[in-house]
């Protein structure tokens, strides 16, 4: 199968830009990350990605609704189509995507967030969630809609909330299962298993799920 060309958009130390990064050298998923793109000079994405040799561009963004960051999403339009992109991928990108980007690759934007959503959106989904008390959270795969966190779901991965559990103890454990469902929702996209139907995702042939049952959190004494 004929590779697509990713362009990933990241705004710091990217490690879930270097689970794709990996998977697509490994031969694991049919991609390539043709480019990436970063409002932040000195995100460490743009450095991982300049260890590949994958083309590492910064486009600064300014602030929403000005001249310059009209200018960024054209800028950014420009970039991923002189490196071919065919899916963007959203890898901890703390900006909104602009108009021109959104609607060129309508359906074929991605983005992780590190919550079951639609709970937990915004920008500290880990820590909002041990605030809160639950005892699951997790993190889910979506195609990106206009309105932040709300894009139709392709994957979701659940974990337990533990006694004693911080933001910074959960995000690592959530970390863990965002760079096994990133990379796989791209080859489904890749494979061309993916249906939008309104707010819902088919994803053909898609395997069962890991756990039939549930996670029940804490576990039952009864
Ligand atoms: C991840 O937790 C992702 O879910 C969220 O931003 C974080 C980015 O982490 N959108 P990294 O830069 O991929 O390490």
């Amino acid at each position: 199968m004929m590779p697509i060309n990713l362009g990933v958009f990241v705004s710091g130390r990217g490690t879930n830009l270097q689970s794709i990064i990996d998977a697509c050298e490994a031969g694991k998923i049919d991609a390539t990350v043709a480019v990436v793109i970063s409002d932040q000079a000195d995100a460490y994405g743009l450095e991982r990605a300049r260890k590949h040799n994958t083309p590492a561009i910064y486009t600064p963004v300014g602030k929403n609704n000005t001249p310059e960051y009209d200018e960024a999403d054209r800028k950014q339009l420009e970039i991923l189509r002189e490196h071919q992109v065919d899916l963007v991928c959203l890898a901890g990108y703390m900006r909104r995507v602009g108009p021109a980007v959104l609607s060129a690759y309508s359906e074929s934007i991605l983005n992780i967030h590190p919550a079951l959503l639609p709970s937990f959106p915004g920008t500290h989904g880990q820590e909002d969630a041990a605030n809160y008390g639950v005892r699951v959270s997790g993190c889910t795969v979506h195609f990106a809609w206009p309105k932040f966190d709300t894009g139709p779901i392709i994957i979701q991965a659940a974990v337990p909330v533990l006694p004693g559990d911080d933001g910074d103890s959960l995000t690592a454990r959530i970390l863990r299962q965002e760079h096994k469902i990133y990379p796989q929702a791209i080859q489904w996209f890749a494979q061309g298993r993916l249906q939008i139907e309104g707010r819902c995702v088919k994803v053909k042939d898609a395997p069962p799920p890991t756990i039939t049952e549930a996670i029940i959190s804490p576990g039952l004494d009864l």
